[in-house]
C-alpha cells in the first residue's frame, strides 16, 4: 500500500481515538476538521523516508512517530490561525477551524490535537526506542527551541529571522528527520542537520508564496507578512534575493544527509520535493 494512503490511514484512526462516548461531538468534528483533507503530509513523509533510509523495513514504530508528528502541525496551524495569532479565516481552501466552530473550540482543538500526538506515542508497540522519538518529537514542539518558542518570538521586540524561523517551523522538520532516525533505532543527532536545512528552505519557500501567490492559490490568505509585520526572509532580501537563497539551500540540503543504505534515494526524493516548493511561475526563475 502507498505509504500516503497509510498516513492518512493512521491518522484517521488517532483522531478517533477521541470518538468515543462522552466525548464532546463538535470537539471530534473540530479534530477532524483541522486533520482533513490533508495538506501536503511533508512532515510525516520525511519521517517515514528517513526510516526507510536507515534501513526500517517495519514501518509500524515510524508510523507512529510520523502520525504524532502531523498532530503537533495541524495543531499548531488551528493556532496559528487564531485571531491573536495571524487571524487566518480560511487553511487548505476552507474555513480555519475557530471560523468554523469558534474560538474557544479552536483553542481547545488545538491542546487535544498536541495532546493526543503524545497518547499515540505512548501506545507505540513496546520499544526500547521509545524514549528517543519522545525526545526528538517534544524537542521540536515546545521551548527553548521549538514550535512555542518560535512563535513567541513574535511576542518580542526585536527578532533575528534566522533564528524565528528555525524554531517555528525549522524545529518540526527536525523533529521529523530524528524521529525517523529514533524510530529505526538509529542515533538520531547526526539528522537534525538535514531537517533544519530542509525547514529553512521551506519557510524560505512559504515566505515567497506568501508575497507572490494567490490566496486561491494557497488556500490561505496571501500577503500575511506585511500585513502583520512578520520577519520574512522576502522582506529582508527582496524576492530575487529570496529565491537566490531558496535555490542555495536547495542545492545544500543533500549534503547534509548521513551516510546510511538509502542514502541516494532519500537525496533523489528531497530533491523532488523541493522543486515543488516555488510556484510554478518562478521556478524558471530560480533554475
Ligand atoms: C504551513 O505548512 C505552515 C508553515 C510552517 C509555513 P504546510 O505548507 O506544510 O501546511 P500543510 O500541512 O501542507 O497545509
Ligand atoms: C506558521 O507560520 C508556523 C506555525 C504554524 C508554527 P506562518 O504563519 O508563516 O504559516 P502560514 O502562512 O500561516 O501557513
Ligand atoms: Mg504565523
Ligand atoms: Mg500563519
Amino acid at each position: 500500500m502507498e505509504s500516503s494512503v497509510r498516513i492518512e490511514q493512521a491518522l484517521s484512526a488517532a483522531i478517533d481515538l477521541a470518538k468515543q462516548p462522552g466525548c464532546p461531538p463538535r470537539l471530534y468534528e473540530a479534530m477532524r476538521h483541522a486533520v482533513f483533507p490533508a495538506g501536503a503530509r511533508l512532515r510525516p513523509r520525511l519521517c517515514l523516508a528517513v526510516a526507510l533510509s536507515c534501513g526500517e523495513t517495519d514501518l509500524r514504530i515510524p508510523m507512529t512517530a510520523a502520525v504524532a508528528i502531523e498532530l503537533l502541525h495541524c495543531a499548531s496551524l488551528v493556532h496559528d490561525d487564531l485571531p491573536c495569532f495571524d487571524d487566518a479565516d480560511t487553511r487548505r481552501g476552507r474555513p480555519s477551524v475557530h471560523r468554523a466552530f469558534g474560538e474557544a473550540l479552536a483553542v481547545l482543538t488545538g491542546d487535544a490535537l498536541i495532546v493526543q500526538a503524545f497518547q499515540v506515542l505512548a501506545r507505540m508497540p513496546p520499544t526500547a526506542r521509545l524514549g528517543s522519538v519522545l525526545a526528538s518529537v517534544s524537542a521540536g514542539v515546545g521551548t527553548p527551541w521549538g514550535i512555542v518558542a518560535g512563535q513567541a518570538w513574535e511576542c518580542e521586540p526585536t527578532v533575528d529571522v534566522a533564528q524565528y524561523h528555525r524554531l517555528k517551523t525549522g524545529a518540526l522538520f527536525a523533529a521529523a528527520t530524528m524521529a525517523g532516525a529514533a524510530a529505526a533505532g538509529v542515533d538520531p543527532g547526526p539528522w537534525r542537520a538535514l531537517g533544519d536545512g530542509i525547514g529553512e528552505a521551506f519557510q524560505v519557500a512559504d515566505d515567497i508564496r506568501d508575497a507572490t501567490s494567490t490566496a486561491e492559490e494557497m488556500g490561505k490568505p496571501a500577503g500575511r507578512d506585511l500585513a502583520l509585520d512578520r520577519p520574512s526572509v522576502v522582506r529582508e532580501l527582496g524576492l530575487e534575493g529570496a529565491i537566490g537563497r531558496l535555490d542555495r539551500l536547495i542545492g545544500e540540503v543533500g549534503e547534509t544527509i548521513p551516510t546510511c543504505p538509502g542514502a541516494a534515494e532519500l537525496h533523489n526524493l528531497i530533491r523532488v520535493e523541493a522543486r515543488r516548493l516555488l510556484p510554478a511561475k518562478l521556478a524558471q526563475r530560480a533554475a
